[in-house]
């Protein structure tokens, strides 16, 4: 098993895979149905036939570029497992800051109530699931343009057991709900990549995620705009817009929640690679 680990991560690093040595573990111990951290007592196993053939299978599609968690059909979030599948976006860890921004606001207003939140293109559920397992008292909109992401997003609202307090809505935006102040937060890792950055992907980034959740427009901020355009009539006085961007669009973006009348000054909070990355702003009290 040993050898063929090594052999199997030096064939993934000539096909340019960012971790080798991890994706040939995972890859293997998926196949033998096995932890990772169990294959450091078996190196010296010689692997069977039928995980072999797995095992191989899963390496090719991977060295074509195929994300491991598309392989695995799972990826951790905040210490939790989702399932993923092509029709959803891998979850980033740059997406718990998300949470963490909306966590540290939602806790003050737990106190006194039971918060309302919608979280805008849900994806996996990955954001809308980990607030809900967070706050037990959270209820949430979750809004997805996608159908087959949706499914998604319940199988794990279920399987994490708070389907009973998410919505899932099919829509675009926040178009589908009423222009009423329902929410005390609208969270949203929504598209923001232009599609002038389109040369600039990796390629198991382009060839394999939904383009749906990745592009907005030429410039990334199609999404963007339209959140800041239907935000305000959809919360509460005082309630919270949480946007997750990336640092190319990280000006523009702040400069059109700031040219909207209905919030207070926005703030950018930065990931752990001291990038911008959660854009957050207060509606107006009036
Ligand atoms: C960047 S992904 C984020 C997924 C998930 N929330 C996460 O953080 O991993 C953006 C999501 O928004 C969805 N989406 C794109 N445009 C949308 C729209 N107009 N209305 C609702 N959802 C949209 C995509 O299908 C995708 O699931």
């Amino acid at each position: 098993m040993g050898r063929l680990l090594k052999w199997t991560a030096d064939y993934l690093q000539q096909q340019k895979a960012d971790s080798p040595r991890l994706d040939a573990e995972l890859l293997l111990a998926q196949s033998l149905g096995c932890k990772r951290i169990e294959l450091y007592t078996r190196f010296d196993e010689v692997v069977a036939d039928e995980p072999r053939g797995k095992f191989r299978n899963l390496v090719k599609q991977r060295a074509s570029g195929m994300p491991v968690a598309y392989l695995l059909g799972r990826k951790e979030f905040y210490s939790r497992d989702f399932r993923v599948t092509p029709d959803v976006l891998i979850p980033r860890p740059e997406t718990e800051h998300l949470v963490i921004a909306a966590l540290d606001r939602l806790r003050e207003i737990a106190k006194t109530g039971a918060p309302q939140i919608c979280d805008v293109g849900t994806g996996s559920g990955c954001v809308a699931i980990t607030l809900a397992k967070e706050l037990p008292t959270l209820h949430v909109t979750a809004i997805e343009i996608s159908p087959a992401a949706l499914v998604v997003a319940a199988e794990n609202a279920e399987k994490l057991g708070v389907a009973e307090r998410i919505e899932f809505v099919e829509g675009d935006l926040l178009t589908t709900l009423p222009e009423t102040p329902a929410f005390d937060a609208i969270v949203s890792n929504p598209p923001y990549i232009g599609l002038v950055e389109k040369p600039t992907l990796p390629r198991d980034v382009l060839q394999f995620e939904p383009h749906g959740a990745l592009f907005s427009g030429e410039d990334g901020l199609d999404a963007i705009r339209a959140l800041v355009d239907q935000a305000p009539s959809r919360l509460k006085p005082g309630g919270w817009l949480l946007i997750e961007f990336g640092p190319v669009v990280a000006d523009a973006a702040t400069a059109i929640l700031a040219g909207s009348p209905h919030f207070e000054t926005p703030t950018v909070e930065k990931d752990l690679a001291k990038l911008p990355r959660i854009l957050i702003a207060r509606r107006k009290a009036n």
